[in-house]
């Protein structure tokens, strides 16, 4: 992942471009469907993220998870404990990580439209695997698969307790040239307002990749998971995840 504004220097801002509430929607569906999904299972349940970010979701998922976080960007996580002092903080690139632990659920969501190439896809299924026991149910909610993928626009912001204001416009979409395959673009405008009303704007395009659903169902059946495809309601982005557990 290159060096990205919104992860690094501009993430003092995060969560007044990006509010809790923008995530609040996906927040609630996920926690619904995974309590269902390890009800049965003794309490407390716990849960790793990889790829938490400014820890939006994982704001409602700890309403009835005990909740690990992890991310690549140590900024980023200095941000979500800003929301989540409570929960475990932990550096980790997701192609990688090994923390010799197992959890009832592993989850990651908008993070896995980073990764590269077909083999960090792969790398990340074995990551999961490495979390995961024999009970375990895993999440996946990349923003964009391959064949489902649309064009989507929003636009988020807030004003803080100190008066600043931000305001994030987020368009995902293929740039010419790259109609098939997993490519695509999320063009973001940053717009920033001082307490004194002094006004600054910064742009940037993220790239990202649109894996086919055939790739991940496949890599996570070749690490022994069977997947199954959840369509959460229009409110949700994105739409599509898929729920796995081992075979
Ligand atoms: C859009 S943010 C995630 C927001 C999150 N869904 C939330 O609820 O706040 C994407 C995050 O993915 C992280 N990321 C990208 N590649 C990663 C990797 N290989 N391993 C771990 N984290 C990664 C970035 O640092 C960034 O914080």
């Amino acid at each position: 992942m290159d060096n990205i504004l919104l992860y690094q220097q501009l993430a003092h801002w995060y969560h007044l471009l990006i509010p809790p509430q923008a995530a609040q929607n996906e927040g609630l569906a996920y926690n619904k469907l995974l309590c269902d999904a390890v009800a049965g299972r003794p309490r407390p349940w716990s849960l790793l993220e990889l790829g938490c970010g400014g820890g939006l979701v994982a704001m409602f998922l700890k309403q009835s998870f005990v909740v690990t976080l992890t991310d690549i960007s140590p900024t980023m996580l200095d941000v979500s404990r800003q929301l989540n002092p409570d929960i475990e903080h932990l550096p980790g690139d997701m192609r990688t990580l090994r923390l010799g632990r197992v959890f009832d659920v592993v989850y990651a969501q908008d993070a896995l439209c980073y990764l590269s190439s077909a083999e960090e896809v792969r790398q990340t299924v074995a990551t999961v695997a490495a979390h995961t026991h024999r009970q375990s149910v895993v999440l996946l909610c990349p923003d964009a698969m391959a064949e489902s993928f649309a064009e989507y626009r929003t636009c988020t912001g807030a004003v803080g307790p100190d008066a600043r204001r931000g305001r994030l416009d987020e368009w995902n979409h293929r740039l010419p040239g790259y109609r098939s395959g997993p490519d695509y673009v999320c063009d973001f405008v940053y717009e920033l307002t001082q307490a004194d009303g002094t006004v600054s704007t910064f742009q940037e395009r993220h790239h990202l990749k649109a894996y086919s659903r055939e790739l991940w169902i496949g890599l996570l059946r070749e690490a022994g998971f069977h997947t199954e495809l959840i369509e959460f309601d229009r409110r949700c982005y994105p739409r599509q995840g898929l729920i796995a557990r081992r075979h």
